[in-house]
């Protein structure tokens, strides 16, 4: 039952209802009054006192779920932008932030940082309101930090993504089934229809390119999406504490903004048992692990209850119906090359712009996640945080070393 597990039969790992503009009750109108003003504050570099001047709102407020997302997501951009407003980064979290944070993150079981969840799956509107949530054009972030359609754009790219996957988890559902009644045309089908889907949501990613800038990306938006951990250079040896005013104020280091934190380009991966290795240093296994734990918990329930019951490839290995070997292939096929679609994006919106020196406010930052010679690629690191290049093309070789002889 996937409604078990917050994943929607229509719309996948998207609410199954579009994310709410506003939290209606008045008491939360200085979360939105901040919200609305964002970019402004954030320019006019007035973002930490506004929030400094609040009020530490309860949660006991919020009651149904699309409030508590929204909640979420006004706390995770409020914490980023606390954090990286320029002229060096925040150390401290006030509680007028952390307070509240702590509680709404403990609700999904998320962290108390911009997650993936906050910045795409609960952050866009349509138009008109019943809108095809596959069309890039019909859908409109509801908050960035830099009030630019760049910004827009680069996360929209991932909700039309996950609109366009959503049908193949139902899909993939029915073909396990299939496997377990040997059922192997059921099985062939559903295969070809999903390596269908994984083309034209590579399709989908190249169009990144049509409004989300390189320099703009790399320059005004990336800075943003920086966690704490590793983040020394960038000014936070320690991570960032989260000030609760009280004994349990703690220090806590995030990894930043992952598309590993996708359910759905994990679920690719589980459905099909991709295997990523924990070996050759850069352990493409265990981060793909730790940013299940930067996943609404309940989805990360449900890849482990999918990794449990993952038939596909050793029925496609010992089938005697070579068509399912085939079709399982094609898929397989089809996953490495939107791995090599995804390389080429990263290659032009962050190796390209880190060889160009530009100077920012934010230089410190993209130094730091650049790690300590931003002129070569293989020590570029992700805001995730992995190598960015070697994580890559591992996962993608790992992806296409899955094909079956
Ligand atoms: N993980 C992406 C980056 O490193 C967002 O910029």
């Amino acid at each position: 039952n996937l409604a078990e597990y917050s994943v929607s039969s229509r719309n996948g790992f998207l609410p199954d209802e579009i994310p709410l503009e506003r939290l209606s009750d008045s008491y939360y109108i200085e979360w939105e009054t901040i919200i609305e003003k964002l970019p402004l504050l954030l320019q006019t570099k007035s973002l930490r006192v506004s929030v400094d001047r609040m009020q530490v709102l309860s949660t006991s407020k919020l009651i149904s779920e699309p409030e508590w997302r929204r909640a979420y997501l006004l706390l995770s951009f409020f914490t980023h932008a606390y954090i990286w407003e320029t002229g060096g980064p925040s150390e401290r979290i006030p509680p007028q932030i952390s307070v509240p944070f702590l509680r709404v993150s403990d609700h999904f079981n998320l962290p108390t940082t911009a997650t993936y969840a906050a910045l795409n799956l609960w952050n866009f509107a349509t138009t008109p309101p019943d809108a095809d949530l596959r069309k890039v054009e019909n859908l409109r972030s509801l908050h960035t930090f830099t009030g630019s359609r760049d910004e827009e754009w680069f996360y929209l790219i991932s909700v039309a993504i996950e609109a366009h996957g959503a049908r193949v988890i139902p899909l993939m559902m029915t073909a396990m089934d299939a496997v377990r009644a040997n059922d192997s045309s059921v099985v062939t089908d559903a295969l070809i229809k999903f390596s269908e889907c994984i083309r034209e949501i590579g399709e989908i990613l190249k169009r990144m390119n049509e409004r989300c800038d390189p320099q703009v990306f790399y320059n005004v938006i990336r800075p943003f999406l920086a966690g704490s951990k590793n983040m020394a250079v960038a000014g936070l040896p320690n991570g960032v504490y989260y000030d609760e005013g009280d004994g349990k104020s703690q220090w806590r280091k995030y990894s930043g903004g992952s598309n590993a934190q996708s359910s759905l380009i994990q679920f690719f991966d589980v459905v099909l048992g991709v295997q990523h290795s924990s070996t050759k240093g850069s352990s493409a296994n265990s981060f793909l692990q730790e940013m299940r734990r930067y996943m609404p918990g309940k989805h990360a329930d449900f890849l482990r209850k999918i990794e449990e019951i993952a038939n596909i490839r050793g029925y496609a290995e010992s089938t005697s119906d070579s068509e399912v070997t085939e079709a399982y292939n094609l898929a397989v096929e089809e996953l490495k090359k939107f791995r090599d679609i995804h390389i080429g994006i990263v290659t032009r919106y962050i190796i390209t712009p880190s060889k160009q020196h530009a100077p920012s406010e934010h230089a410190g930052l993209n130094l730091a996640v650049a790690s300590a010679n931003p002129t070569s690629a293989k020590d570029l690191h992700g805001t995730g945080g992995t190598q960015l290049l070697p994580f890559l093309k591992q996962s993608r070789d790992e992806t296409r070393d899955t094909r079956i002889p």
